[in-house]
């Protein structure tokens, strides 16, 4: 079976207004690239050919001129999609559901960008048969993202932005699903904030004792706040300007 790459563009962007007023956040710049085109190179470099964007908003019609149909990125085939309003990343997942067929799937927030490759996590989420994979990444401030609880090395529960985190590990916008996702998105109820949640998502996959977790190695940020946009840039400048310095392969 092929693996299909899901890259999930849409949201208001409301954290970064007024940048957000006029574009979506995705094609706000990440130093020199626009910042979809991140996800979109991690889900490459991880052999995926196959992508569908979903975007919503302000600015759909971007994607679009912006990536064409993906040639430039070595795809076999980019599709489209269109989230109404804000109802949250697993909404969003929803919409990719005859694309992606009966498919499994790695879905990457368009707004997360991480220093190293996800093949081999990729690889392990091929192997283990079926289920969910989340990719977990210690960070300073776990209370902006999904924290992990964890006994005893394996997860127990996944909490969405918790006033007192548990741990300090987040889970990273990686998401990798077999095909029951699209029936446990069909059953969520919608938050406090009117979302459909992805966490409720992984916590799903968690209660049928299908949910394996691995830590990253390498930086990962989001960009979907000033500080963290700000942050992403500097890490990506670095990166980029050390390789272009011949010092890194
Ligand atoms: C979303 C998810 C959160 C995850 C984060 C990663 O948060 O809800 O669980 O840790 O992405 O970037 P958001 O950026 O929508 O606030």
């Amino acid at each position: 079976m092929a693996l299909k790459g899901v890259v999930l563009a849409g949201g208001m962007g409301s954290r970064l207004f007024p940048l957000t007023k006029v574009t979506n956040k995705h094609l706000l710049p990440i130093y020199d690239e626009p910042m979809v085109y991140y996800p979109i190179r991690a889900l490459v470099e991880a052999g995926i050919r196959d992508i569908m964007v979903v975007t919503g908003g302000e600015s759909a019609g971007d994607f679009l001129k912006l990536l064409g149909n993906g040639k430039a990125f070595g795809l076999d085939h980019l599709e489209y999609g269109y989230q109404e309003g804000a109802g949250g990343i697993a909404e969003a997942l929803g919409l990719t559901r005859y694309f992606v067929g009966s498919d499994p799937m790695v879905v990457v927030l368009g707004d997360n960008i991480l220093e190293k490759p996800i093949d081999g996590a990729v690889r392990r989420f091929r192997n283990q048969g079926g289920g969910a994979r989340i990719l977990l990444k210690r960070v300073p401030d776990p209370g902006r993202f999904g924290v992990a609880d964890l006994r005893e090395g394996r997860v127990v529960g996944i909490e969405e932005k918790p006033k007192n985190p548990r741990s300090d590990l987040a889970v990273i916008g990686v998401y990798m699903y077999d095909n029951s996702v699209y029936e446990i998105v069909d059953g969520l109820d919608r938050s406090a904030r009117g979302e459909l949640e992805i966490t409720d998502v992984n916590n799903a996959y968690l209660r049928r004792g299908e949910l394996h977790a691995e830590e990253i190695e390498g930086w990962w940020t989001d960009a979907g706040t000033f500080e963290s946009l700000w942050h992403a840039a500097q890490l990506v400048h670095a990166q980029k300007t050390r390789k272009a310095g011949g010092k890194e392969g």
